[in-house]
């Protein structure tokens, strides 16, 4: 008989068991479930709703089932439903009808929501130190490369050089608001809906602070349909989650076209990387291109979430059952591409001379020579003007640009061009330049990387 069986005069229908059933995934709960059921016991004999002995018997119990769990001895069944139902049958099956005294002033409204809670607070601090890991890793490129200059783009097009630290530092500051959000987002999960009851609260004598300090969470749910019927916290982490897998899909997409045979800035090692069936030649960045693709699975679950929730009445609703799979989903899909991408930025291979030739062989100087004419007296519209010319001249010319040009050349555009042009337009000179908080000048990248020291302490 079901546990909630008194009231019905048949067995469900075997499709309905199966279709209403979450036992198949929720049992990824078993740990916080037996967690949150201990806590709960303890505070029941605190307040002596239970006596020492029923409290005693009940925690064994649960403690003998926590192992067989873990050691895989367990069999879940669709007819309990759920994670909350089958261990409470074990629970019943192990110690005797003591069991029963488990779910005394509880309902599985508030128990799933605790175990929500309790499952995502561990897993947001083991995402959060994965993302400090890339974080480390990126730094540690970024060091080596600090004096590397590389194109850097606007439209997909060069537009002016750049340190190559400076283009990852862009990464680590984004994964750094990630790590905030996450960080930002643990207190508010942190909390115990326990005690909630089905909606409304419960008439026995609890007190919900002996749970939440037990379970060492930061107090309780203030207003118990609110804590049955809440799921922003799944939202929040879902949305959190999209913005960071949105970061690494960018990173992705850059490392997958810098690994091009047209790009050649980047060559990612071949333990990270996979080849053709058919093409021998092939080597693909499979695992940019999967992190990549993976974002849309991400999106995906904020989006269901949200539809889910939308409209629904307050207090509980078995709508809300449809949590946890996106929810676990996600979590896994972040932490297969966080603990990927630290080796793959560190064994990639970066092809320093590549980028400084296609800093040269362009006009990603152009920006500098129109300054440098504004600095000797000319308003910047006439100077970009110049330099447009200029720039005209060079292509007209065939393979030229700006440092290839005679200084006569120069001087027949403008005669406030001398002989020090040659030096001011030099790739390093013109990253050099931005000498401003936050600029590409490689004393700026070091600083920048300053910051990051002091940030990757406190994480
Ligand atoms: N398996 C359910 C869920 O995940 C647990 C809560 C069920 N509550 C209920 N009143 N049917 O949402």
């Amino acid at each position: 008989m079901k546990l909630w069986g008194g009231r019905f005069t048949k067995p469900t229908n075997e499709l309905v068991d199966e279709y209403t059933a979450s036992i198949h995934f929720d049992k990824r709960l078993a740990k916080q479930d037996v967690i949150g059921s201990m806590a709960h016991v303890e505070m029941l004999k605190q307040c002596d709703i239970l006596s020492e002995t029923e409290a005693g018997n009940i925690q064994d119990g649960l403690r003998a089932i926590a192992e067989k769990i873990a050691a895989g001895k367990v069999k879940m069944h669709v007819e309990n439903e759920d994670i909350h139902m089958n261990i409470e049958k074990l629970l019943i099956d192990e110690i005797g009808p003591v069991g029963g005294k488990l779910h005394t002033g509880r309902s599985r409204n508030d128990q799933v929501a605790l175990d929500m809670r309790l499952y995502l607070r561990e897993e947001l601090l083991e995402l959060i130190s994965l993302a400090a890991s890339l974080q480390e890793a990126l730094a540690n490129t970024a060091e080596e490369q600090a004096d590397t200059l590389m194109p850097g783009y606007t439209h997909l097009q060069r537009a002016q050089p750049v340190s190559f630290a400076h283009h990852l530092l862009a990464y680590i500051f984004m994964l750094q608001r990630d790590i905030e959000r996450l960080q930002e987002s643990w207190k508010r999960v942190n909390k115990s809906p326990l005690g909630a009851g089905a909606l409304a609260g419960t008439t026995f004598p609890i007190d919900r602070y002996i749970v939440s300090d037990l379970l060492g969470m930061d107090g309780i749910c203030d207003n118990s349909l609110d804590a049955v019927s809440d799921r922003d916290f799944v939202v929040e982490f879902l949305a959190n989650a999209s913005l960071l897998i949105a970061h690494l899909s960018r990173l992705c997409e850059e490392l997958v076209i810098w690994s091009s045979a047209e790009f050649k800035f980047i060559e990612l090692d071949d333990a990270f990387c996979t080849g053709s069936s058919m093409m021998p030649q092939k080597k693909n960045p499979d695992v940019a291109e999967l992190v990549r693709g993976k974002s849309g699975r991400v999106y995906g679950n904020l989006m269901g979430m949200l539809t889910t929730l939308k409209g629904l009445p307050l207090a509980y609703n078995k709508d809300m059952q449809e949590d946890k799979e996106g929810m676990f989903d996600t979590v896994d899909t972040l932490k297969g591409a966080l603990q990927l991408f630290s080796p793959m930025i560190e064994s990639m291979r970066v092809n320093k001379e590549k980028m400084q030739q296609a800093v040269s062989d362009d006009f990603s100087n152009a920006t500098d020579l129109a300054d440098y004419l504004v600095s000797k007296g000319l308003p910047f519209r006439e100077a970009h003007a110049v330099v447009g010319q200029i720039v005209l001249y060079c292509i007209q010319q065939g393979d030229k640009f700006i440092l290839d040009l005679s200084l006569a050349e120069m001087k027949s555009f403008s005669d406030l061009i001398d002989e020090d042009i040659y030096q001011a337009l030099t790739g390093m000179a013109v990253v050099n330049a931005r000498d401003v908080a936050g600029g590409t000048a490689i004393n700026r990248v070091h600083e920048q990387l300053q910051t990051v020291e002091c940030l990757l302490q406190e994480t």
